[in-house]
Protein backbone atom coordinates (compact mmCIF):
# COMPACT_ATOMS: atom_id res chain seq x y z
CA UNK A 1 0.00 0.00 0.00
CA UNK A 2 1.20 3.42 -1.19
CA UNK A 3 1.99 5.80 1.91
CA UNK A 4 0.59 8.74 -0.20
CA UNK A 5 1.59 11.17 2.62
CA UNK A 6 5.23 10.15 3.09
CA UNK A 7 5.52 11.27 -0.70
CA UNK A 8 4.10 14.25 -0.50
CA UNK A 9 5.80 15.11 2.66
CA UNK A 10 9.34 14.67 1.27
CA UNK A 11 8.37 16.59 -2.24
CA UNK A 12 9.45 19.63 -2.71
CA UNK A 13 6.42 21.38 -3.08
CA UNK A 14 4.49 19.87 0.23
CA UNK A 15 7.22 19.35 2.30
CA UNK A 16 6.79 21.79 5.73
CA UNK A 17 2.77 21.30 5.48
CA UNK A 18 0.73 20.53 8.28
CA UNK A 19 -0.34 16.45 8.90
CA UNK A 20 -3.64 18.08 8.44
CA UNK A 21 -3.40 19.92 5.15
CA UNK A 22 -1.17 16.80 3.95
CA UNK A 23 -3.93 14.62 4.38
CA UNK A 24 -6.53 16.92 3.07
CA UNK A 25 -4.01 17.03 -0.37
CA UNK A 26 -4.26 13.52 -0.33
CA UNK A 27 -8.12 13.32 -0.29
CA UNK A 28 -7.59 15.79 -3.35
CA UNK A 29 -5.40 13.41 -5.68
CA UNK A 30 -6.13 11.09 -8.69
CA UNK A 31 -3.73 8.23 -9.46
CA UNK A 32 -2.87 8.42 -12.87
CA UNK A 33 -0.70 6.24 -15.19
CA UNK A 34 1.37 7.20 -18.58
CA UNK A 35 3.14 5.46 -21.13
CA UNK A 36 6.86 5.66 -21.96
CA UNK A 37 7.13 8.53 -24.72
CA UNK A 38 3.65 10.18 -23.65
CA UNK A 39 3.83 14.04 -22.92
CA UNK A 40 1.63 14.99 -20.22
CA UNK A 41 2.55 18.65 -20.52
CA UNK A 42 2.64 20.50 -23.75
CA UNK A 43 5.11 23.42 -24.07
CA UNK A 44 2.19 26.22 -24.96
CA UNK A 45 -0.73 24.49 -24.08
CA UNK A 46 -3.30 24.94 -21.52
CA UNK A 47 -3.36 23.03 -18.40
CA UNK A 48 -5.12 22.47 -15.90
CA UNK A 49 -3.55 19.96 -13.43
CA UNK A 50 -0.55 19.29 -11.52
CA UNK A 51 1.42 16.00 -11.02
CA UNK A 52 3.57 14.28 -7.65
CA UNK A 53 5.42 11.38 -9.16
CA UNK A 54 5.42 8.04 -7.64
CA UNK A 55 7.16 6.12 -9.67
CA UNK A 56 9.06 6.46 -12.82
CA UNK A 57 10.72 9.86 -14.25
CA UNK A 58 9.85 12.45 -16.88
CA UNK A 59 12.21 14.60 -18.66
CA UNK A 60 11.20 18.35 -19.10
CA UNK A 61 11.92 20.12 -22.36
CA UNK A 62 11.99 23.50 -24.23
CA UNK A 63 11.20 24.58 -27.47
CA UNK A 64 14.41 25.81 -28.82
CA UNK A 65 13.21 26.66 -32.33
CA UNK A 66 15.85 24.03 -33.98
CA UNK A 67 14.37 21.15 -31.47
CA UNK A 68 14.10 20.42 -27.81
CA UNK A 69 16.65 21.10 -24.68
CA UNK A 70 16.08 18.93 -21.97
CA UNK A 71 15.67 21.52 -18.96
CA UNK A 72 15.59 19.12 -15.73
CA UNK A 73 14.85 15.41 -15.19
CA UNK A 74 12.29 14.50 -11.85
CA UNK A 75 11.95 10.88 -10.40
CA UNK A 76 9.65 9.76 -7.59
CA UNK A 77 8.44 12.88 -5.27
CA UNK A 78 9.12 15.38 -8.15
CA UNK A 79 6.86 17.92 -8.71
CA UNK A 80 6.06 19.60 -12.32
CA UNK A 81 2.69 20.88 -14.05
CA UNK A 82 2.52 23.61 -11.14
CA UNK A 83 3.49 26.97 -13.17
CA UNK A 84 0.66 26.70 -15.19
CA UNK A 85 -2.08 26.66 -12.19
CA UNK A 86 0.45 29.41 -10.37
CA UNK A 87 0.49 31.82 -13.49
CA UNK A 88 -2.98 30.84 -15.16
CA UNK A 89 -1.10 30.96 -18.45
CA UNK A 90 0.00 28.35 -20.38
CA UNK A 91 2.24 25.27 -19.45
CA UNK A 92 6.04 26.34 -19.88
CA UNK A 93 7.70 23.69 -20.70
CA UNK A 94 6.85 20.36 -22.27
CA UNK A 95 7.13 17.18 -20.18
CA UNK A 96 7.46 13.92 -21.14
CA UNK A 97 7.12 10.11 -19.48
CA UNK A 98 10.65 8.39 -20.07
CA UNK A 99 9.27 5.11 -19.34
CA UNK A 100 6.04 4.12 -17.79
CA UNK A 101 4.93 6.89 -14.84
CA UNK A 102 2.78 6.45 -12.14
CA UNK A 103 1.85 10.10 -10.98
CA UNK A 104 -0.43 11.57 -8.29
CA UNK A 105 -2.71 14.52 -10.21
CA UNK A 106 -3.70 17.71 -8.37
CA UNK A 107 -7.04 19.96 -10.32
CA UNK A 108 -6.49 23.74 -10.46
CA UNK A 109 -9.54 24.08 -8.18
CA UNK A 110 -7.96 22.29 -5.35
CA UNK A 111 -4.64 23.42 -5.45
CA UNK A 112 -6.57 27.31 -5.16
CA UNK A 113 -8.08 26.12 -2.18
CA UNK A 114 -4.84 24.52 -0.42
CA UNK A 115 -2.94 27.61 -1.06
CA UNK A 116 -5.67 29.44 0.57
CA UNK A 117 -6.06 27.48 3.58
CA UNK A 118 -1.98 26.55 3.92
CA UNK A 119 0.69 29.26 3.57
CA UNK A 120 3.49 26.75 3.61
CA UNK A 121 2.24 25.91 0.33
CA UNK A 122 2.85 29.64 -0.52
CA UNK A 123 6.56 30.00 0.70
CA UNK A 124 7.13 26.16 -1.00
CA UNK A 125 6.21 27.41 -4.27
CA UNK A 126 8.28 30.90 -3.42
CA UNK A 127 11.47 29.02 -2.94
CA UNK A 128 11.07 26.43 -5.91
CA UNK A 129 10.26 30.03 -8.57
CA UNK A 130 13.09 31.54 -6.93
CA UNK A 131 15.23 28.88 -7.34
CA UNK A 132 14.71 27.78 -10.94
CA UNK A 133 14.25 31.60 -12.16
CA UNK A 134 17.72 32.20 -10.65
CA UNK A 135 19.41 29.53 -12.20
CA UNK A 136 17.79 30.37 -15.59
CA UNK A 137 19.17 34.13 -15.55
CA UNK A 138 22.30 32.18 -14.24
CA UNK A 139 23.16 30.61 -17.13
CA UNK A 140 21.47 32.79 -19.79
CA UNK A 141 23.35 35.87 -18.61
CA UNK A 142 26.72 33.44 -18.02
CA UNK A 143 26.27 32.15 -21.73
CA UNK A 144 25.65 35.67 -23.38
CA UNK A 145 28.60 37.26 -21.15
CA UNK A 146 30.59 34.73 -22.25
CA UNK A 147 29.90 34.63 -26.41
CA UNK A 148 30.35 38.45 -25.63
CA UNK A 149 33.68 38.33 -24.71
CA UNK A 150 34.66 35.62 -27.58
CA UNK A 151 33.24 37.91 -29.95
CA UNK A 152 34.86 40.63 -28.69
CA UNK A 153 38.09 38.94 -28.83
CA UNK A 154 37.47 37.41 -32.00
CA UNK A 155 36.63 40.59 -33.77
CA UNK A 156 39.54 42.38 -32.45
CA UNK A 157 42.44 39.53 -33.47
CA UNK A 158 40.60 40.10 -37.13
CA UNK A 159 42.77 44.03 -37.43
CA UNK A 160 45.49 41.80 -35.45
CA UNK A 161 45.53 39.43 -38.30
CA UNK A 162 46.06 42.31 -40.86
CA UNK A 163 48.80 43.95 -38.71
CA UNK A 164 51.25 41.40 -37.68
CA UNK A 165 53.34 43.81 -35.91
CA UNK A 166 50.96 44.49 -32.93
CA UNK A 167 51.34 41.27 -31.80
CA UNK A 168 50.52 40.69 -28.12
CA UNK A 169 49.71 44.35 -27.97
CA UNK A 170 46.18 43.75 -27.19
CA UNK A 171 46.72 41.38 -24.45
CA UNK A 172 48.92 44.14 -23.26
CA UNK A 173 46.85 47.18 -23.72
CA UNK A 174 43.56 45.45 -22.06
CA UNK A 175 45.57 44.38 -18.98
CA UNK A 176 47.15 48.30 -18.93
CA UNK A 177 43.94 49.69 -19.12
CA UNK A 178 42.48 47.38 -16.38
CA UNK A 179 45.45 47.91 -14.10
CA UNK A 180 45.16 51.97 -14.54
CA UNK A 181 41.39 51.93 -14.09
CA UNK A 182 41.88 49.91 -10.64
CA UNK A 183 44.51 52.63 -9.64
CA UNK A 184 41.93 55.64 -10.59
CA UNK A 185 39.31 53.68 -7.94
CA UNK A 186 41.68 54.48 -5.03
CA UNK A 187 41.48 57.86 -6.08
CA UNK A 188 39.52 60.79 -4.95
CA UNK A 189 38.92 62.58 -8.63
CA UNK A 190 38.07 58.71 -10.31
CA UNK A 191 36.93 56.69 -7.14
CA UNK A 192 32.98 57.17 -8.36
CA UNK A 193 33.73 56.63 -12.09
CA UNK A 194 36.15 53.33 -11.70
CA UNK A 195 33.90 51.44 -10.53
CA UNK A 196 34.38 47.01 -10.75
CA UNK A 197 32.13 47.60 -13.60
CA UNK A 198 34.06 50.01 -15.31
CA UNK A 199 37.30 48.22 -14.95
CA UNK A 200 35.43 44.88 -16.05
CA UNK A 201 34.05 46.78 -18.87
CA UNK A 202 37.03 48.48 -20.10
CA UNK A 203 39.21 45.49 -20.31
CA UNK A 204 36.53 43.57 -22.56
CA UNK A 205 36.66 46.10 -24.78
CA UNK A 206 40.29 47.84 -25.19
CA UNK A 207 40.93 45.20 -27.53
CA UNK A 208 38.19 46.71 -30.49
CA UNK A 209 39.89 49.95 -30.05
CA UNK A 210 41.89 50.34 -33.48
CA UNK A 211 38.68 48.02 -35.00
CA UNK A 212 38.24 50.42 -37.34
CA UNK A 213 41.78 49.78 -39.22
CA UNK A 214 40.00 47.08 -41.83
CA UNK A 215 39.18 50.47 -43.56
CA UNK A 216 43.36 51.57 -43.88
CA UNK A 217 44.56 49.90 -47.27
CA UNK A 218 47.47 47.90 -46.37
CA UNK A 219 49.81 49.86 -48.80
CA UNK A 220 49.12 52.24 -45.42
CA UNK A 221 49.24 50.30 -42.74
CA UNK A 222 52.07 48.12 -43.43
CA UNK A 223 54.50 51.18 -44.69
CA UNK A 224 57.84 50.58 -43.45
CA UNK A 225 58.66 54.04 -43.24
CA UNK A 226 56.77 57.94 -41.48
CA UNK A 227 53.16 58.44 -43.37
CA UNK A 228 52.88 61.03 -45.92
CA UNK A 229 50.30 63.80 -45.05
CA UNK A 230 47.27 62.62 -47.28
CA UNK A 231 48.72 58.66 -45.99
CA UNK A 232 48.25 60.05 -42.11
CA UNK A 233 44.50 61.61 -43.01
CA UNK A 234 43.26 57.89 -44.23
CA UNK A 235 44.72 56.31 -41.36
CA UNK A 236 43.12 58.54 -38.89
CA UNK A 237 40.20 57.40 -40.36
CA UNK A 238 40.24 54.61 -38.28
CA UNK A 239 38.92 56.40 -35.35
CA UNK A 240 35.53 57.07 -37.00
CA UNK A 241 35.25 53.85 -38.92
CA UNK A 242 35.47 52.35 -35.65
CA UNK A 243 33.21 54.47 -33.36
CA UNK A 244 30.16 54.00 -36.27
CA UNK A 245 30.69 49.97 -36.08
CA UNK A 246 30.50 49.98 -32.82
CA UNK A 247 27.24 52.62 -33.07
CA UNK A 248 25.65 49.92 -35.57
CA UNK A 249 26.17 47.32 -32.97
CA UNK A 250 24.70 49.40 -30.30
CA UNK A 251 21.47 50.03 -32.57
CA UNK A 252 21.38 46.63 -33.47
CA UNK A 253 21.65 44.82 -30.23
CA UNK A 254 20.56 47.44 -27.62
CA UNK A 255 24.02 46.55 -25.42
CA UNK A 256 25.28 48.84 -23.54
CA UNK A 257 28.41 47.21 -23.14
CA UNK A 258 29.29 48.07 -26.62
CA UNK A 259 29.42 52.38 -25.43
CA UNK A 260 33.07 51.92 -23.74
CA UNK A 261 34.05 50.06 -26.88
CA UNK A 262 32.70 53.02 -29.12
CA UNK A 263 34.39 55.57 -26.60
CA UNK A 264 37.55 53.70 -26.88
CA UNK A 265 37.43 53.30 -30.83
CA UNK A 266 36.49 57.12 -31.37
CA UNK A 267 38.00 58.95 -29.04
CA UNK A 268 41.52 57.29 -28.23
CA UNK A 269 43.83 59.94 -30.53
CA UNK A 270 42.29 62.73 -28.75
CA UNK A 271 44.80 65.05 -26.59
CA UNK A 272 44.07 66.42 -23.78
CA UNK A 273 45.56 69.77 -25.04
CA UNK A 274 42.56 69.68 -27.72
CA UNK A 275 45.53 68.76 -30.61
CA UNK A 276 44.01 65.16 -31.32
CA UNK A 277 41.60 63.96 -33.68
CA UNK A 278 39.05 62.91 -34.72
CA UNK A 279 37.04 65.71 -33.03
CA UNK A 280 39.35 67.75 -31.25
CA UNK A 281 37.68 67.15 -27.77
CA UNK A 282 39.90 68.80 -25.00
CA UNK A 283 40.24 68.17 -21.27
CA UNK A 284 38.12 66.17 -19.47
CA UNK A 285 35.89 66.38 -22.33
CA UNK A 286 37.40 63.41 -23.69
CA UNK A 287 35.67 60.25 -21.61
CA UNK A 288 37.72 58.54 -19.31
CA UNK A 289 37.76 54.85 -20.97
CA UNK A 290 39.49 56.93 -24.14
CA UNK A 291 42.07 58.78 -21.65
CA UNK A 292 42.98 55.81 -20.14
CA UNK A 293 43.27 53.75 -23.67
CA UNK A 294 45.41 56.84 -25.08
CA UNK A 295 48.51 55.94 -22.27
CA UNK A 296 47.98 52.57 -22.82
CA UNK A 297 47.92 52.27 -26.49
CA UNK A 298 51.39 55.37 -26.50
CA UNK A 299 52.74 53.49 -23.70
CA UNK A 300 52.89 49.99 -25.67
CA UNK A 301 53.92 51.53 -28.29
CA UNK A 302 56.53 53.42 -27.21
CA UNK A 303 58.17 49.89 -25.42
CA UNK A 304 57.53 48.60 -28.80
CA UNK A 305 59.30 47.46 -31.94
CA UNK A 306 57.57 48.50 -35.40
CA UNK A 307 57.96 48.10 -38.77
CA UNK A 308 59.52 51.74 -38.99
CA UNK A 309 60.89 52.22 -35.64
CA UNK A 310 62.95 50.66 -32.50
CA UNK A 311 61.80 49.84 -29.09
CA UNK A 312 62.67 52.30 -26.42
CA UNK A 313 64.01 51.48 -23.50
CA UNK A 314 61.84 51.21 -20.47
CA UNK A 315 63.14 54.50 -18.40
CA UNK A 316 62.98 56.43 -21.51
CA UNK A 317 59.19 55.77 -22.08
CA UNK A 318 58.35 56.67 -18.71
CA UNK A 319 60.11 59.97 -19.33
CA UNK A 320 58.17 60.49 -22.75
CA UNK A 321 54.94 60.05 -20.96
CA UNK A 322 55.71 61.84 -18.40
CA UNK A 323 56.58 65.13 -20.91
CA UNK A 324 52.78 64.30 -22.49
CA UNK A 325 51.94 64.80 -19.28
CA UNK A 326 48.93 67.70 -19.69
CA UNK A 327 49.70 67.84 -23.11
CA UNK A 328 48.82 64.61 -24.90
CA UNK A 329 47.47 62.37 -21.47
CA UNK A 330 45.80 63.82 -18.70
CA UNK A 331 48.09 64.82 -16.42
CA UNK A 332 46.55 63.52 -13.09
CA UNK A 333 45.98 59.97 -14.50
CA UNK A 334 49.86 60.18 -16.19
CA UNK A 335 50.87 61.10 -12.48
CA UNK A 336 48.77 58.25 -11.01
CA UNK A 337 50.73 55.77 -14.06
CA UNK A 338 54.19 57.05 -13.67
CA UNK A 339 53.77 56.93 -10.05
CA UNK A 340 53.49 52.46 -10.05
CA UNK A 341 54.75 51.76 -13.10
CA UNK A 342 56.45 48.96 -12.22
CA UNK A 343 53.29 47.05 -12.71
CA UNK A 344 52.44 48.12 -16.65
CA UNK A 345 56.30 47.06 -17.13
CA UNK A 346 55.74 43.92 -15.12
CA UNK A 347 52.30 43.43 -17.73
CA UNK A 348 54.67 44.14 -20.36
CA UNK A 349 57.22 41.59 -19.65
CA UNK A 350 54.32 38.71 -18.87
CA UNK A 351 52.67 39.38 -22.55
CA UNK A 352 55.70 39.28 -25.27
CA UNK A 353 54.94 38.63 -29.12
CA UNK A 354 55.70 34.67 -29.69
CA UNK A 355 57.94 35.55 -32.54
CA UNK A 356 59.92 38.38 -33.06
CA UNK A 357 58.93 40.66 -35.22
CA UNK A 358 60.86 40.97 -38.56
P1 LIG B 1 3.97 24.07 -16.20
O1 LIG B 1 4.43 25.32 -16.86
O2 LIG B 1 2.57 24.04 -15.68
O3 LIG B 1 4.18 22.85 -17.22
C1 LIG B 1 5.51 22.48 -17.57
C2 LIG B 1 6.25 22.16 -16.29
O4 LIG B 1 7.63 21.89 -16.45
C3 LIG B 1 6.26 23.40 -15.38
O5 LIG B 1 4.96 23.69 -15.00
C4 LIG B 1 7.25 22.93 -14.33
O6 LIG B 1 6.67 22.01 -13.47
C5 LIG B 1 8.27 22.22 -15.22
N1 LIG B 1 9.40 23.13 -15.53
C6 LIG B 1 9.40 24.19 -16.40
N2 LIG B 1 10.63 24.78 -16.43
C7 LIG B 1 11.42 24.09 -15.58
C8 LIG B 1 12.78 24.17 -15.18
N3 LIG B 1 13.59 25.15 -15.68
N4 LIG B 1 13.25 23.30 -14.26
C9 LIG B 1 12.44 22.34 -13.76
N5 LIG B 1 11.16 22.20 -14.10
C10 LIG B 1 10.62 23.03 -15.00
Amino acid sequence: MLDITAILASSELFSGLSPASLLRVRDQLRSVRFPRGFDICREGEAGRSMYVIVSGSVSVLSDMGWGQRELDRKGPGGVFGEMALISNDVRSATVRAMGEVECLELDSDAFDSLLDQDPALAQNIAKIMTRRFSSLVHRTSGELLGAYRALTFALANLTESRDPETGAHLERTRTYCALLAELLAHHEHYRDVATPQFIDGIYQAAPLHDIGKVAVPDSILFKPAGLEADEYERMKVHTTVGGAMMDRVIRQSGADIFRVAQKICLYHHERWDGRGYPEGLAGESIPVEARIMALADVYDALLSKRVYKDAMGMREAVERLRAGAGTQFDPTMTEIMVGKIGVFEAAFLRYQDEEPVA
